[in-house]
């Protein structure tokens, strides 16, 4: 290479490394993320490629991404804390950061006792309104290996996967008056924290800190995405991969895992639970 193309190629370089970008690419936790809550709780592990987040008597911990999204898609390799989690919530969310018209899309998986399942909750937010939580047990031990948690988000729907299967939907009905999350953008978060007095067996179960330290682990980290403050044109272009007509709906595959899903694992629903909402909520309804 001549000089010039030398400087060329560096430069093209730096573009890939420092920009926030559309085009997916590995990255290292501090390239996207910044720790928000307790330096010391957050180990990098791997060249940074990895990171372990700690939970003792002193403090849980958090990060977020340095930078806001509209629509796209974030997935994160997360290994949840083995053994008697009970008390403990993981959390793995996007947040628009705006109190009274928040707009929020959560995973929280809710520890339990050594050899109970670990419950996942998640939750959807749209202009202020939240309330709307579904749980599912997990079919497999999600302390043993690491499993690919992500959430894709367009102007058709939110899904909500666990490696390769969706476990939640939250369509965009705006045609029948319910709101869907699309003039905000929305950071990404987690946090560690202690929730013993909800989070297991509705409070039961008490955090056991003679276990304590506890540990999870999370890795690649994968946001593609539209930042903001960015290139206003990003958010509405119908040709960003995740706008693409296999996200429009879900496919045939991915019907049947989430209908499996639905049969065999989901522990509460929101959408029927007639005790809390005696008229079933329009969105449930309107289906997906
Ligand atoms: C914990 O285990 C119990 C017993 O199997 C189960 O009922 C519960 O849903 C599990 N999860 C939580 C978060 O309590």
């Amino acid at each position: 290479m001549g000089i010039s193309q030398n400087v060329v190629f560096a430069l093209f370089l730096c573009l890939v490394a420092f920009s926030p970008s559309v085009f997916g690419r590995p990255a290292t936790f501090l390239q996207d993320f910044r720790i928000t809550w307790s330096d010391s709780h957050i180990r990098q592990i791997e060249g940074g490629k990895a990171i372990q987040l700690v939970l003792d008597q002193n403090s849980g911990c958090g990060f977020a991404s340095k930078y806001q999204y509209l629509f796209g898609r974030v997935s994160m390799k997360i290994k949840l804390i083995p053994g008697d989690s009970a008390g403990t919530v993981t959390a793995f969310y996007m947040n628009s950061d705006t109190d009274t018209i928040r707009d929020e899309l959560d995973f929280e998986f809710l520890g339990n006792r050594t050899g109970q399942p670990y419950t996942v909750q998640t939750n959807v937010y749209a202009h202020g309104k939240g309330d709307r939580e579904q749980r599912i047990n997990l079919w497999f031990d999600p302390a043993a290996e690491y499993h690919t948690y992500s959430i894709l988000w367009n102007h058709y729907r939110v899904t909500f996967y666990i490696d390769e299967v969706p476990i939640r939907v939250y369509k965009n009905n705006e045609a029948r008056g319910i709101p869907y999350p699309k003039l905000q953008p929305m950071g990404v978060y987690s946090t560690l924290w202690e929730a013993d007095d909800w989070a297991t067996r509705g409070g039961l179960e008490k955090i056991d800190w003679r276990k304590a330290p506890f540990y999870a682990y999370y890795k690649d980290f994968d946001i593609e995405g539209c930042p903001m403050p960015g290139p206003g044109t990003c958010a509405s272009n119908p040709n960003n991969w995740w706008e693409g007509t296999a996200y429009h709906e879900l496919s045939p595959i991915e019907a049947r895992r989430y209908h499996w899903v639905r049969q065999n694992h989901m522990i509460y629903d929101y959408c029927t639970d007639k005790s809390r909402y005696p008229v079933t909520p329009p969105e449930c309804v309107a289906g997906i």
